[in-house]
């Protein structure tokens, strides 16, 4: 088993990335035990797709980095490095281009979100965005990709592609790459915005209310969750209750994956109580969790040094690992090398 996933460094983590994503690495790598690897990356090369400020996202990655170790990902069991110190992932992906097809690309509902209507005034790194996610995981032959739902598309991408570079370019014996799987934890895959129940919790909402971010403290997160939309309705006794309330489900459902519950469970638990009521136990509930991961955070955020020792480790580890694939793929194209 090969897992391999990864994190913009465009803006602090929050709790939709962890309880989405992250925490769900730091899963794998616990039970892992020396059976198969693990690399978590910073896909930094991914944030130039879109105007960025460079000192902010060199601020950003090192900050990342910090929030992911704080999280519970080890240096020491898993591969954890940034793009940019691995340069196989923008060769494998230029190797990709030639596969990628423009037309699935424009089917990416990423791509059409965030191009919105002025497509021709994006840059191509946008566009070609999943072809860069597909050269991360193609790399290093991963099997499993632990993601939220919203990159679910990325990865059938992903998938496509190597199949298509498989059929033209090496034998059924001998194929290229591994068709990797996403893998989606069935609890919390999508968390919404506290202020709209219909959008997802995201780095780029302007409001710093519509997400919980884990450096919040606890005074902050409690504040957030007081002032998240709610309707004025009681909480329902069963999750068929929940249809129709966005805000609602999507309050039920962060209780649920911070306890590590089911929506079930929770409202069994909580049914017919108000949100004056709901939201003040969701509130203790959520800082016995993330408190925690705040207080090692706060311990490494500036320790440059072993930062920097975090990444250099990490980035050599995947240089090492993402060669033989790099090379094989060259190969296939009829690429020469010397
Ligand atoms: P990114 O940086 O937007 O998010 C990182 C991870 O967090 C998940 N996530 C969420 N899950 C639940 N609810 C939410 N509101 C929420 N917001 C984010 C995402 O699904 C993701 O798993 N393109 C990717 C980064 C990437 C990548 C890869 C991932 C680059 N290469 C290769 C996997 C494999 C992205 O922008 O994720």
């Amino acid at each position: 088993m090969i897992v391999v996933s990864g994190i913009q460094p465009t803006g602090n983590l929050h709790l939709g990335n962890y309880l989405g994503a992250i925490r769900n690495w730091v899963k794998m790598q616990d039970e892992m035990e020396g059976d198969g690897k693990c690399l978590f990356f910073l896909a930094d090369l991914h944030a130039i797709s879109l105007p960025h400020n460079p000192a902010e996202l060199a601020a950003n990655t090192l900050e990342m980095t910090a929030a992911l170790v704080a999280c519970g990902l080890d240096p020491s069991r898993c591969v954890l490095f940034n793009q940019a110190q691995v340069p196989a992932h923008a060769e494998m992906q230029w190797l990709l281009n030639g596969t990628a097809r423009m037309g699935w690309l424009n089917r990416m509902t990423q791509w059409k979100d965030k191009a919105g209507k002025n497509r021709e005034g994006q840059s191509v790194a946008l566009f070609g965005y999943p072809v860069l996610q597909a050269a991360d995981v193609l790399l290093y032959q991963a099997t499993h990709v632990p993601v939220g739902e919203d990159q679910k598309q990325h990865l059938e991408l992903a998938r496509d592609i190597a199949q298509k570079f498989n059929n033209d370019f090496a034998s059924e014996e001998s194929p290229v790459f591994t068709l990797p799987e996403p893998f989606i934890p069935p609890a919390a895959a999508r968390i919404m915005s506290l202020r709209d129940g219909s959008k997802k919790m995201s780095k780029s909402d302007p409001s710093d209310m519509s997400r919980i971010s884990l450096t919040d403290d606890a005074d902050t997160m409690a504040q957030k969750v007081k002032k998240a939309k709610t309707d004025p309705e009681p909480l329902p006794s069963e999750v068929e209750g929940l249809t129709g309330r966005p805000e609602a489900l999507n309050l039920v459902t962060i209780y649920a994956a911070l306890a590590e519950s089911s929506a079930e469970q929770v409202l069994a638990d909580h049914g017919g109580a108000g949100f004056g009521q709901f939201k003040p136990a969701l509130a203790e509930l959520m800082v016995s969790v993330l408190s925690p991961i705040r207080d090692r955070f706060v311990e490494l955020k500036d320790d440059r040094e072993q930062l920097d020792a975090i990444l250099a480790r990490g980035a050599a580890q995947a240089r090492e690992l993402g060669t033989p694939t790099l090379d094989a793929a060259y190969k296939a194209l009829g690429l020469v090398r010397g």
